[in-house]
């Protein structure tokens, strides 16, 4: 019997799919004991149809997710009717954007609406129309000259100033993706930037108040967001991660692409250091065992990651946020699993770094239990911190006639404001 899954108040399990380059990963989970999450189904199907994270062909796309769906649907018995669903692509940009707002009367105290319309501010002030922007995500305000306020409810002022990272995704990209969750029988309840639901999975709430840079490397794209008392001050998303270094073993090395990812998997190392120059390693192909030198594997793989993590260095400098990081670099996503990539990232940016991978599970946890498995994890538990699974107007944000995604302004209000 297919229980029926309406996600209807905090406890209710919430669904997520994270729409990858290298696969769709459909999971559901409710909140335990304690903050651990309850894995209910999960359902991985191999991605076909991206690019870059990038929607470039629909029905594969749509096909690839409606199975990924189906799977999670069989395992927990729950017919899935929304989901949290991932994005991320070369046409995201991020900035930090001010909202100010005159309050009518001086001594009047500061509600939702004031709030809303100073973030509604903020979004203008940042550029993008409506349809393009998928987060408005308070920082801090300012009440008349009082700095530094958490919650401006209920105070008095003549004027509120909010500080806001806004995040945009330009050229369709954002519709594209509702198009291809809809088409495969679900409606999207958020769009998710990568980063930030992966932080959700990964991060301690401690490292996010200190300072801490969460890096998603996955297939198609390597994805940045820095975090500062416990909210994102910056976010990117670079055009390159895991299925780059395998396209150079494969050029390296002359082997087929398949040959390549199972070298890179079982043998590969981010850094050649302390691999003998003659150490053999043999791989079973189509025309019989092959043999490839594993150093000369580990030099091909190395200079790739060191480029990777170059580009997060400069994203970092760029950012201006280098020095503010006690916290380090949790490194996630699929490419976290290669071997010593946790010291060269350490070398090259010159900063304590673990891998993140997502803990406090319970239930079907086998498979999730992965830095590749990072944002899938949480896309569940995005819903459950903001409590916004009983939120009714979640349904004003996903506007279906106009296709249009509105900015997480009611979302981010719930998880800023007690
Ligand atoms: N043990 C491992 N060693 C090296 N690379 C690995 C390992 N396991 C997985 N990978 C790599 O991780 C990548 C897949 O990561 P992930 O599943 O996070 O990507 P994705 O979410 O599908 O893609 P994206 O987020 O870029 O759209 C692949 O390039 C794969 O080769
Ligand atoms: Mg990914």
């Amino acid at each position: 019997m297919v229980r029926p899954y309406n996600p209807a108040g905090l406890t209710t399990p919430i669904a997520g799919i994270d729409v990858g380059t290298t696969k769709i990963c459909t999971v559901i989970g409710e909140l335990g004991h304690g903050g651990h999450l309850r894995i209910l189904g999960v359902g991985v199907t191999p991605s076909q149809g991206l690019k870059k994270g990038m929607v470039v062909n629909i029905d594969q796309t749509v096909e690839c997710i409606a199975s990924s769906i189906d799977k999670c649907q069989k395992i927990s018995g729950f017919h899935i009717e929304q989901a949290n669903v991932s994005i991320a692509n070369p046409n995201i940009t991020s900035k930090n954007s001010k909202g100010v707002i005159g309050l009518a009367n001086n001594g009047h105290d500061i509600g939702h609406d004031d709030i809303e319309r100073a973030l509604d501010a903020a979004r203008t002030m940042a550029g993008p129309t409506g349809r393009d922007v998928l987060h408005v995500i308070p920082r801090g305000f300012v009440v008349d000259n009082q700095e530094g306020v958490k919650n401006p409810i209920g105070m008095s002022g003549s004027r509120l100033e909010v500080e806001t990272h806004v995040v945009v995704s330009t050229g369709g990209t954002i519709q594209n993706l509702v198009k291809c969750v809809e088409r495969a029988g679900v409606k999207p309840l958020e769009l998710v930037l990568e980063p930030l639901a992966s932080a959700e999975a990964v991060l301690t709430d401690a490292e996010r108040e200190a300072g801490v840079m969460l890096v998603d490397i996955g297939a198609g794209t390597t994805d940045i967001a820095l975090f500062l008392d416990g909210q994102p001050w910056h976010t990117a998303v670079m055009p390159v991660g895991g299925s780059h270094i395998t396209n150079d073993v494969a050029i390296g090395l002359r082997a087929p692409f398949e040959v390549a990812e199972e070298l890179k998997v079982k043998h590969g190392r981010a850094s050649s250091e302390g691999v003998l120059a003659d150490e053999p390693v043999r791989i079973a192909t189509e025309g019989g065992p092959q043999q490839y030198m594993r150093a000369e594997l580990c030099d091909i793989i190395e200079a790739r990651v060191e480029e990777i993590l170059h580009m997060v260095l400069g994203e970092l400098h760029d950012s201006g946020y280098k020095s503010v990081l006690p916290a380090g670099v949790v490194l996630t996503g699929g490419t976290a699993s290669l071997s010593g990539i946790a010291q060269v990232a350490a070398r090259v940016l010159e900063m304590p770094v673990r891998i993140g991978i997502p803990g406090e599970l319970e239930g079907l946890i086998d498979t999730i239990s992965s830095p590749a498995y990072a944002t899938s994890v949480g896309l569940v538990r995005w819903s459950f911190r903001e409590g916004t699974g009983a939120d009714p107007q979640r349904e004003d944000r996903h506007n279906q006639a106009s296709g249009e995604i509105y900015g997480r302004l009611r979302g981010w209000l719930k998880a800023f404001l007690p």
